[in-house]
């Protein structure tokens, strides 16, 4: 019985450290933001990843966590696919794009760009940990969190799990059941007590590049109709772009390919916008 209770404690205790090396790991970084979305497939990635780029173009150091275990696609997006992860001294050093951003995903655990994540709650909580306590961020000024989709347990572990975040940005498409969505994301961020940045709607109408004419494929207006509704503040639209559909592994991301897009230039104002925000907060 004894040894029982002594295996608990140090269970206990061995808890309480790993939060320690988190809170101080986090507390290196100025500001965190999570991205999220009441679903999949709705943007979140190819906007965490702008936000990285944007940001880290305005002289942000920048960090990507991608915490989506079952769609790790942040570092094909960002041209780092297949890399391997390197330790030192410090911890796990986080793999570098090109433009310098520290990038961390589960997708450098697997053995191969085709493995699935079959790994239960534990394991998963354990490598989020592992992430959070243990990764040679260093100062950073900015971590991006790239969330797993929906309001369910592995969203709320990552957002519980991540110490001092300066809120969340929610995702959506214009389209009315996404939108049902939103207010998930809302109620859940509310009942953690992180603040809402705002919402983005992405997929938001595309401009025929022959004829010009703006076709609104999933609807319009409803994310700004939503972020009324609920008293949070709409960051903006994002246009269905091209750019961000590549055939080639690298650098999916658009911003850099083309800095005079629309879709460049509302994520530039978009990044203003979380700008003001997080200054608020740190002032
Ligand atoms: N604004 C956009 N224009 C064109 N394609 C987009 C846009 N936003 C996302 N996509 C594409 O839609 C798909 C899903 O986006 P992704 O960012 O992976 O969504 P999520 O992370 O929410 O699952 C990807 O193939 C991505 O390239
Ligand atoms: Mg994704």
């Amino acid at each position: 019985m004894e040894s029982d209770e002594n295996k608990e404690n140090e269970r206990k205790i061995a808890i309480m450290e790993e939060d320690i090396a988190i809170t101080k790991n986090m507390a290196q970084i100025k500001h965190k933001i999570a991205v999220m979305s009441g679903k999949g497939g709705v943007g979140k990635s190819t906007v965490s990843v702008n936000l990285a780029v944007a940001f880290n173009q305005k002289g942000y150091h920048t960090g990507i966590l991608d915490a989506d275990f079952h769609g790790p696609n942040v570092p094909l997006m960002l041209g780092v696919e297949g890399k391997h992860l390197d330790a030192d001294e410090r911890g796990i050093l986080p793999v570098l794009t090109k433009e310098n951003i520290k990038v961390m995903s589960v997708a450098f655990l697997l053995p191969s760009k085709d493995s699935p994540v079959i790994w239960r709650g534990p394991k998963k909580t354990g490598a989020l940990r592992q992430f959070l306590g243990h990764v040679a961020w260093d100062e950073l000024d900015l971590l991006i969190v790239d969330n797993p989709p929906g309001t369910g347990d592995e969203p709320l572990t990552v957002l519980q799990s991540i110490p001092f975040l300066d809120g969340i940005v929610i995702v959506t498409t214009p389209s009315p059941v996404a939108l049902e969505d939103v207010e998930k994301c809302v109620s859940m961020a509310k009942s953690l007590n992180i603040p809402v940045i705002g919402i983005i709607e992405n997929m938001a109408g595309f401009v025929c590049p022959k004829c010009g004419e703006e076709s609104f494929i999933f609807g319009s207006g409803g994310g700004e109709r939503i972020a009324t509704k609920m008293e949070i503040p709409f960051l903006g639209k994002l246009p269905i772009d091209l750019g961000n559909v590549s055939d080639s592994d690298e650098d999916m991301h658009i911003i850099t390919q083309n800095n005079n897009s629309l879709f460049s230039q509302r994520i530039m104002e978009i990044v203003d916008k979380i700008e003001e925000h997080i200054k608020k907060r740190s002032d």
